[in-house]
């Protein structure tokens, strides 16, 4: 999916997405600020879309937030000024492949539901490993194709349907493993029904 397209889709998807994916894709979330919490420090959100992971963080860990929509950030400003946030450092409208931060800036790195949208994921690691100091955290939570038994069909029908939903069903986690910069440290799959999976990588020299 092309950038354009991905803005105009998620254009779409702002107004009702929390409605729509919150519920369905919050355990990944739920683990990965818990992650964050329990060692300290700063995170950067790749795709923070609404922000819905914005209320899980403890005030003493510094937030910030990317994403290529517009639509989805005003989402998380809302969301961060109703919740009266102030341990966020900001949220700007980037694209996940070229990221405008300096190296090594950030304790934790996340990605929640984002890998199977993006146009280059490959990019958007090697991204995230820039951005996440040695020895920090780079934290994704997605769903994979053929994690579960009996969803493949689905998975099948959903594939044409990339553009209209935002995201790539059939996306492999090979993608995302293997990354020379990454130890895959904790895999597990979330609720509801081990849909999703929560995969957390260290950072290495
Ligand atoms: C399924 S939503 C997930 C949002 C949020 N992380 C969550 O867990 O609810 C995918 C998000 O990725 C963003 N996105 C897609 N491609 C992107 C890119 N190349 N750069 C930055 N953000 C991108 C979309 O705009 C959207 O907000």
């Amino acid at each position: 999916m092309q950038v354009d397209t991905i803005q105009k889709t998620y254009r779409r998807w702002a107004p009702v997405y929390d409605l729509a994916f919150g519920r369905i894709t919050q355990g990944g979330r739920i683990l990965a600020a818990r992650h964050v919490n329990a060692t300290g420090g700063s995170v950067l959100e790749v795709g923070i879309g609404t922000g819905l992971a914005l209320g899980y963080y403890s005030p003493k860990i510094q937030v910030t937030g990317i994403d290529v929509s517009a639509e989805m950030l005003r989402g998380a400003e809302a969301r961060a000024a109703k919740l009266g946030l102030r341990n966020l450092s900001g949220l700007h409208q980037m694209d996940a492949r070229a990221i405008d931060l300096p190296d090594a800036s950030f304790d934790h790195v996340a990605a929640m539901h984002i890998m199977s949208v993006v146009p280059e994921p490959e990019r958007v690691l090697d991204e995230m490993v820039r951005l996440c100091r040695p020895g920090g955290s780079v934290l994704i939570a997605n769903h994979f194709a053929g994690r579960v038994e009996g969803w493949s069909l689905a998975v099948r029908m959903a594939a044409p349907l990339a553009d209209f939903l935002g995201w790539h069903a059939d996306f492999a986690i090979d993608r995302v493993l293997g990354h020379p910069g990454l130890m895959l440290e904790e895999s597990r799959q979330v609720r509801p029904f081990g849909l999703m999976t929560f995969l957390r990588f260290r950072r290495v020299d």
